[in-house]
């Protein structure tokens, strides 16, 4: 199949700029594998803020409603897209530490879809994983109290093995969870203003500016576009009228890998992981994101300036085989243009967060988890098996190694969880805070620190998987229930 079709038309309309790596590299202008750098031609879309509303139980409620719409992405007519609130992607949710939410959640698209709220810690029955399905025409209404650090978190569906489609096809929002008791840390945090949502994809259009869905693509890691969209927008420039900007990174792609840096290589500051704040801030040039994870990152601006948030090429590891790579190009994500004078920001404090330290206890037990190929522990997803019981509130190390030649990630649902080591080695600073999702290179292994606290159901499962959608949806992805003392096991419905 050729994947580059549209090219043609969309060239009409956008200057393509072939990247020299690009021509240089192995994987040749062409393939699959390469992002086409576009000059930035379109504002950057701000996904609205919901805030919800309070019921008379003091309960913020939002909520969502799927839908079946078409988006004009600019690439040479509609697009076939579905949405939450709107024609592609959704609101950004904002939830409250302290607070019981509820959403309102109503499917109208014509197959079954779920929610799943990526990084929450909640009971399995609200989690809309593959076992809250919702059948079209109906509603789904879970409710939950918040009590997790403020955090970039998302939401997406999650039917098994339909998540690749329906998430590049537009089921996706942002999550953010913010403290009001937590003390002020000099971070941008104007919604929109100077604290900006991306949510960063890559995907392919037919010449008719339709969306190419393919979630297997042609990659064993499954479908890697050519376009890069964030929020939605084809080539987006933002305009920046303060001199720092918050920018928190969501990868939500498919399959690919994203290695965030500027495109002058200045440093920045990496101020949060998936789950929350990091202990203080750390000053990098780049950082990087498999799909699922997330980063908030401090940038600063000089006036009338312009520079690029920049995807590298990624860092996969040793262990990868070359026919696995994602290609070797650099393309612009979105262009940010400071205004001629910049509104002063304050500085970022040296102490974001007091986390707690990441040790296992001694007699923590370990559970293996190896991924090799379309199973983990030789095992693919199977709805009716209950993989794993843990208890609740008790500390384990979780040992996840990749035995495949190719990558893959680890996500656990019900919250966060702490590395421990990246192939025996302690982890980054940037991975030393709470993480929910975690890269794993080709043939290396991962430790991690998990405990789930509260909740306990004997029946309903959370997941864990790998968050490359094509390979979650072909069973890279296993079960545990977290029970309390005494509780029994039964198979899940
Ligand atoms: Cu972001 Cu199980 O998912
Ligand atoms: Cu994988």
């Amino acid at each position: 199949m050729l994947r580059a079709a549209g090219r043609g038309t969309a060239a009409a309309v956008v200057a393509l700029l072939v990247s020299a790596s690009a021509l240089a590299g192995c994987g040749a202008w062409g393939t699959a594998a390469e992002v086409r750098q576009l000059e930035a031609i379109r504002p950057l879309q701000i996904p609205p803020l919901a805030d919800g509303r309070l019921d008379g139980d003091g309960r913020r409620v939002f909520r969502l409603t799927a839908d079946e719409a078409t988006t004009d992405f600019g690439q040479g007519g509609p697009a076939d897209t579905l949405g939450f609130n709107g024609s592609y992607l959704g609101p950004t949710l904002h939830m409250r530490r302290g607070e019981e939410v509820r959403v309102r959640v109503r499917n109208r698209l014509q197959e079954m879809t779920t929610v799943h709220w990526h990084g929450m810690h909640l009971p399995a029955r609200m989690d809309g994983g593959p076992h809250q399905m919702i059948e079209p025409g109906a509603r789904w209404a879970p409710t939950w109290a918040v009590e997790q650090p403020a955090a970039t978190m998302w939401y997406h569906s999650h039917p098994h093995g339909q998540t690749a489609q329906q998430v590049y096809r537009g089921l996706a929002g942002m999550l953010l969870v913010s403290d009001p008791q937590a003390a002020d840390a000099g971070l941008p945090n104007d919604y929109g203003v100077d604290d900006i949502p991306l949510v960063v994809q890559d995907k392919s259009f037919s010449s008719d500016g339709n969306l190419i869905v393919d979630p297997e693509g042609t990659a064993s890691t499954g479908f890697l576009g050519d376009t890069v969209v964030v929020n939605g927008t084809v080539a987006p420039y933002r305009d920046v009228s303060r001199e720092a900007l918050r920018l928190r990174l969501l990868n939500a792609a498919n399959a690919r890998v994203f290695n965030f840096g500027l495109s002058d290589d200045r440093q920045f500051l990496i101020v949060g992981s998936d789950g929350g704040l990091l202990a203080e801030p750390v000053a990098a040039d780049r950082v990087q994101l498999s799909p699922g994870e997330r980063a908030e990152i401090v940038v600063r601006l000089q006036p009338a300036e312009r520079i690029a948030l920049t995807s590298y090429p990624p860092e996969l590891g040793h262990g990868i085989g070359s026919q696995h790579r994602f290609g070797s190009g650099t393309f612009d994500v979105v262009q940010l243009r400071a205004a001629g004078e910049l509104a002063p920001s304050p500085q970022v404090a040296p102490l974001l967060a007091e986390l707690p330290a990441a040790t296992a206890p001694q007699d923590a037990p370990v559970r293996r988890f190896g991924i090799s190929g379309r199973a983990i522990n030789g095992r693919p997803m199977d709805m009716g098996r209950i993989d794993e019981v843990v208890p609740v509130g008790r500390s384990e190390v979780w040992e996840v190694m990749n035995q495949d030649p190719q990558p893959h990630n680890l996500h656990v649902h019900d919250g966060s969880f702490r590395v421990l080591s990246i192939d025996a080695r302690p982890p980054p600073p940037e991975l030393a805070g709470f993480k929910d999702t975690v890269y794993v290179a080709p043939r290396s292994t991962v430790r991690i620190l998990v405990r789930f606290d509260t909740y306990t159901d004997e029946r309903w499962p959370y997941m864990y998987h790998c968050h490359l959608m094509w390979h979650e949806d072909l069973g890279i992805m296993g079960q545990f229930v977290v029970v309390g003392p005494g509780q029994d096991v039964r198979a899940a419905g």
